[in-house]
């Protein structure tokens, strides 16, 4: 066991540092959140530090990586202040073959959605066992809904194909922005993420989901034998 999580481990800090070279001076960077990222900004701070890169900012995803950045001195800044982003880096819990996503397991789905979308460029780093050829059979959906009825949701999910539990049961998971947790499993994997995407975000009382359409550009997923770039133009 020890030896499965140090491998994972270090196919992590593999993707991460493959993609840290990405990063050029002057550039505001989109910061994700997750162990994965914690390597990445391991590695940028080790560029900054070094003098290879400078006038470097960031805009970070949760509470986490705002701290390990301000522990690390990496620079940071609000969307606000910067509404376009140059790069964002951030890990995942699955990716399919057209570089769709699911996000969340970290509960930052929605500060890192609204990153995502802020960037010319999405670069998604993970070690290769997040690679499903189907959306949803290894990983449930993390829905974010506000507490206010939440468990109104659940038939509406079921009706969907899905099961949904609340994060942290009967200590409720809080994110980031003091919302509730469903995480959200579908039996045989989600059959049809776009449709699935508009019926959740139709609904008043989810303020968002875990499924990252259209968004990354680039994937960098290492396994034993070195990392595998997805291209969102060799799709
Ligand atoms: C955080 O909310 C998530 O979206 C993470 O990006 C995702 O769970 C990947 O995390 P790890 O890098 O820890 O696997």
């Amino acid at each position: 066991m020890t030896d499965l999580v140090t491998d994972l481990d270090r196919l992590k800090r593999d993707a991460a540092r493959s993609a840290v070279g990405a990063v050029e001076s002057g550039m505001v960077l989109g910061l994700g959140t997750g162990s994965t990222i914690l390597h990445f900004l391991d590695a940028l701070a080790e560029r900054l530090h070094e003098g290879e890169i400078a006038d470097v900012t960031g805009v970070p995803t949760s509470v986490r990586t705002a701290d390990r950045c301000a522990e690390l001195g990496i620079p940071l800044t609000t969307l606000s202040q910067c509404p376009t982003l140059d790069l964002a880096v951030d890990g995942a819990d699955e990716v399919d073959p057209e570089l769709r996503l699911i996000k969340g397991l970290g509960g930052a789905l929605l500060r890192e959605k609204m990153v995502a979308q802020a960037a010319r460029r999405f670069i998604v780093i993970a070690d290769d066992s997040k690679r499903v050829r189907r959306l949803g059979t290894r990983s449930p959906l993390p829905i974010e809904v506000v507490a206010f009825e939440w468990r109104s949701h659940l038939p509406f999910l079921e009706a969907l194909g899905g099961r949904a539990v609340l994060r942290g049961g009967s200590s409720p998971y809080h994110t980031d922005n003091g919302n509730l947790v469903l995480d959200c499993s579908f039996e045989g994997g989600i059959e049809s993420p776009d449709s699935l995407d508009r019926a959740l975000l139709d609904r008043a009382g989810i303020v968002e989901h875990g499924l990252f359409l259209g968004l990354a550009t680039e994937a960098r997923l290492a396994g034993e034998d070195g990392i595998i770039t997805l291209a969102r133009d060799s799709q």
